[in-house]
């Protein structure tokens, strides 16, 4: 998992429970890394997994509701570190529409070994679109988190509903209707 994803992280956890809950959490997560993360380094997964799993049991908050915080934080977070990307959309739809085929590819030449998940897009129409998230990550909230983000920033919003197709989370159909703007 690229570094970007680890540092955001922190920082929103930071932001949201203290400076003491990042050492915490670093601490009892026993990490390779030691938690020392460059924005372009590239790390094993399972420090995240070990990281959310610790901040979980520090906050009293189910894993799933802090990706999904996670999700709303990152959209931003990589907006800002690349606002091209983001700039050349005009709508919600037409950005999640373009994640698999135009976002994530960009994605992959700036970080050409970010391990990224797939969406296969089912039906699209001028106010929604049914795609399939899958990845082995299963990182269907902080997914949820991004789409959830995406349309507070063309100021709309939707009703965004998901199921599971795999029990463990790695595929996952979103419903996704545009109802207001
Ligand atoms: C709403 C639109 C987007 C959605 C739903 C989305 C979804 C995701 C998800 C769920 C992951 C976690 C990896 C996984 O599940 O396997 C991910 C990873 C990532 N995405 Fe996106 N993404 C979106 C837009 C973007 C944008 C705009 C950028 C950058 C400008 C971006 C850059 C990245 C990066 C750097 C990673 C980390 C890859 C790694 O750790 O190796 N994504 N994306």
């Amino acid at each position: 998992m690229k570094g970007i994803v680890f540092t955001e992280f922190l920082e929103m956890v930071e932001s949201k429970f203290g400076l003491e809950t990042v050492d915490t959490i670093i601490e009892k997560a026993d990490l390779t890394s030691e938690g020392i993360y460059t924005s372009v380094g590239t790390y094993d997964f399972n420090e995240m997994v070990s990281l959310i799993t610790g901040l979980s049991q520090e906050v009293d908050i189910p894993a799933g509701d802090l990706i999904y915080a996670f999700g709303l934080y990152l959209f931003s977070s990589l907006g800002k570190a690349h606002p091209e990307v983001i700039q050349s959309y005009k709508s919600p739809l037409g950005l999640l529409y373009s994640i698999e085929d135009h976002i994530h590819v960009h994605v992959k030449k700036l970080y050409p070994d970010a391990e990224l998940p797939a969406f296969k897009i089912l039906e699209k129409t001028d106010n929604s679109i049914s795609m399939i998230y899958s990845s082995s990550r299963g990182l269907y909230r902080l997914a949820h988190g991004l789409i959830e983000k995406t349309f507070e920033h063309f100021n709309g919003k939707a009703d965004i509903t998901y199921q599971l197709l795999k029990e463990d989370g790695t595929e996952v159909k979103f419903d996704i209707v545009q109802n207001g703007q």
